[in-house]
């Protein structure tokens, strides 16, 4: 190669490591020159996110006079540019607005609830989800969006669980950096990219019996362990433009108003240089939890805890020009929250592009993104049980009966938080059975019940008549999609309405019987597992859920989900998840159950032991569990070192057969169970997964790598640490079935 390529090729790798830099400075440079501009009173605009409302002229002056940064739920592309060119135009301050909306799984084209998402233990297909709804989102001048949401979470009654990715920190953090990947692409100024937020900040799933807006008590050291990784990794490792603090007060701080988390964690500790939201109405919400006096002190607080833009409760802009006045809440502390905001809309490019263009053509349910959500419904089912190989349905089998209220349920198998998608473009699967199928089998469909939580009977006749005309029964069941999500939180968890006897009366026309339930969260549905010979549990699947099931039943695809999240057999063992830490008394699975305990029995007889005399030891399913439509088998575990330093990487192997008659995807899950700490350590955690497709008979070495400082801990001094001592590796399809080996870090 001569000489002057090589000087072209080292200028340009100068540049590259330059060019980033040299941006950043620019956007520095250009937010402080922004900022110098502004009056006190716009300042704090750019802190005030207003609800979109009828535009009326109070909203226009209010803009025009600078005082609102940012609207969320406005969607109306020709209003956005409005609103726009008011703020560019009739303002001296001429700073964008920035157009904010929940797009949570998807914005026309809706994909599976986020727990189904997480099912998928694909972080690819999440990222994939996420840009579609980026470029559909985006498309309407919407740059902006709330989520991912990343609450860990352990209590199905809580309805929030629907959102989130379930109870595990590492595939929590994993699929967050997806979707924030997809939201924000490759460069956030692309008018294709919308600003992630990772909320809500922070351990807003502890709350107290999973009631919503309830209170949690997280200490630090299980803040930093459990609860705080999938936002410092979303932050630190995909660069997540914003983040959202949680209704939640933790140990009696409501994090709106948190120094610790929003100051000398967020911003000291890991540099998060974004914009920190309130959740809706979160900082006027204090004075409900006792923890401010008034609209003012709720602005002052939570202003000087590092807050940077209220959302719709307007006590910022109310306020925060009387409390610099006063000498209350120092300008600095305001320079500091507009730099943030100013920031981002830079980054986002929408000093140069305010404006959304109306003559692009809409990629509203392009084909592309329709398949996107089939592949990720798909991926996301669960099959939890399959007698006899019952699915996928035979071939021969020319007569089916498509029982139950979620057969034919657009609205409802959106799932939650589903504002723009239109249920008139939902494929339910008895539409899907029908184009798919109906040419090679008679269909014969009774919803039995009008909707989930119906509890008339009326119905049954026609359901018990169908499913007598037919070789097999595809009974949907499960939940309305407004019986999980925000506010919607349950106190059991058993199939609602007449659902049950729905069951039993399929049941007892002894006839082959295909449960699958669309569900925003786990359900107790012990008694309906045991009734049927295969169980599919589909989440609410989003668009195009019923091609992705009818095609999973008639095997075009095979099931690789996975539980993101502890099933429990009865409610009141929550909370129950797999990586609890280890206790002094676990029960040795030998102790008698209620009906086994003799009369009179003496107090000290059943032992001193960690169990439930009524529901026994285990979940219904433990967290990772899955089938597929073959079989696989797990061999040969190997580590490459039986001890090693704390900068060292552990290699480890396993072979994996595929050892049915079909081809299967596996998701190899690899957990860590640290022996003893100075702190008391969990039974075992997921520290890596991959997804592993095999035809029939093969055997493939599946290959991964540990760093031992991905075993830190955080010690008794609240350092995170690596410390000494002995680990057991386990590998498996899921958290309990795994084989085993040691090793010693020195
Ligand atoms: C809601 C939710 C939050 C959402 C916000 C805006 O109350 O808690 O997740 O992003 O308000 O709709």
């Amino acid at each position: 190669m001569s000489k002057r390529i090589y000087v072209l090729l080292f200028i340009l790798l100068c540049l590259c490591r330059f060019l980033p830099a040299r941006a950043q400075e620019d956007i520095e440079t250009r937010v402080e020159g922004i900022l110098s501009t502004l009056t006190l009173r716009q300042k704090i605009g750019q802190m005030n996110q207003l609800n979109a409302r009828k535009p009326d002229e109070k909203l226009y002056q209010q803009i025009r006079d600078g005082e609102v940064g940012s609207i969320l739920n406005a969607e109306d592309p020709v209003l956005l540019n409005r609103l726009q060119q008011i703020a560019m135009e009739e303002c001296n301050a001429r700073v964008p607005l920035l157009f904010a909306r929940d797009v949570i799984h998807g914005f026309k084209t809706i994909f599976p609830i986020p727990l189904g998402q997480a099912a998928s233990f694909n972080p690819e297909i999440v990222e994939k989800g996420a840009r579609v709804a980026a470029l559909e989102t985006s498309e309407k001048g919407i740059r902006w969006t709330f989520a991912p949401m990343m609450d860990i979470s352990r209590d199905a009654r809580w309805g929030r669980i629907a959102e989130s990715f379930g109870e595990d920190t590492y595939l929590s953090g994993v699929m967050g950096m997806a979707m924030v990947r997809g939201f924000q692409g490759d460069d956030l100024a692309d008018p294709t990219s919308i600003a992630a937020c990772a909320k809500h900040f922070v351990a807003y799933g502890a709350v107290e019996g999973g009631r919503d807006y309830n209170v949690s008590y997280i200490p630090e050291r299980q803040l930093r362990k459990t609860y705080l990784p999938p936002f410092e990794r979303s932050i630190r490792e995909a660069g997540c433009a914003t983040l959202m603090t949680s209704f939640n007060s933790n140990d009696g701080i409501p994090p709106s108003a948190n120094r610790f988390l929003l100051r000398d964690l967020l911003r000291d500790e890991w540099g998060f240089d974004g914009v920190v939201v309130s959740d809706w109405a979160s900082v006027s919400m204090m004075i409900r939890q006792g923890f401010c006096e008034d609209r003012k002190d709720a602005a002052r607080k939570s202003a000087l805890a590092g807050l940077d833009m209220d959302m719709t409760s307007e006590c910022f802009v109310d306020y925060l020009e009387e409390l610099v006045r006063e000498g209350d809440v120092p300008e600095s502390v305001i320079d500091q929250a507009v730099r943030n905001i100013l920031r981002l809309k830079f980054r986002l490019g929408l000093f140069s592009n305010p404006y959304t263009d109306l003559s692009k053509v809409s990629c509203m349910y392009a084909p592309a993104h329709l398949e996107a959500a089939r592949q990720a419904a798909a991926e996301s089912f669960v099959l939890l049980k399959n007698t006899g190989n019952l699915l996928p349905l035979s071939r021969d089998i020319r007569s089916v009966a498509v029982i139950g209220p979620l057969a034919d349920a657009p609205h409802d198998q959106l799932g939650t938080w589903c504002f723009d998608g239109e249920k008139e473009m939902t494929r339910t699967p008895l539409q899907a059975i029908r184009e798919q199928y109906g040419d090679q089998v008679t269909i014969h469909y009774a919803p039995g019940l009008a909707f989930s939580r119906e509890q008339s009977v009326t119905g049954f006749d026609a359901a018990i008549e169908a499913a007598q005309q037919a070789e097999v029964i595809l009974l949907f069941i499960g939940e309305e999609s407004i019986l999980s999500g925000e506010a919607h939180c349950l106190a059991g968890l058993d199939l609602v309405g007449a659902q049950a006897e729905l069951v039993d009366a399929m049941k007892a026309t002894g006839k082959p019987l295909v449960t699958i339930i669309m569900a925003g969260r786990p359900l107790t549905m012990g008694k309906q597992l045991a009734q049927s010979d295969a169980l599919l549990y589909a989440w609410h699947p989003g668009t195009m859920g019923g091609p992705a099931l009818a095609g999973m039943l008639w095997g075009e695809t095979a099931p690789s989900g996975k539980l993101p999240v502890t099933f429990p057999a009865h409610v009141g063992q929550i909370p129950l998840y797999y990586n609890q830490e280890r206790i002094g008394r676990p029960a040795n699975r030998k102790e008698l159950l209620l009906d086994q305990i003799p009369q009179e029995a003496r107090q000290s007889s059943l032992g001193n032991t960690s169990y439930y005399l009524d529901a026994g030891f285990d979940p219904l399913f433990v967290f990772g569990y899955g089938l597929s439509y073959t079989t696989f088998t797990y061999s040969g575990l190997t580590l490459s070192r039986e001890e090693l330093s704390p900068e060292e990487t552990l290699k480890v192997s396993v072979t994996l057969v595929n050892t049915g008659s079909r081809e299967g995807t596996e998701v190899v899950q690899l957990y860590i169970s640290d022996l003893y700490a100075s702190v008391a350590t969990p039974e075992k955690e997921l520290k890596d997964f991959c997804r592993v497709t095999l035809k029939p008979g093969e055997s493939r070495m599946v290959e991964f790598e540990l760093p031992v400082e991905n075993l830190s801990l955080w010690n008794i001094d609240m350092q995170r640490v690596i410390e000494p001592g002995k680990f057991d590796l386990m590998i498996g399809g899921n958290s309990r079935d795994v084989l085993k080996a040691s090793f010693r870090v020195k």
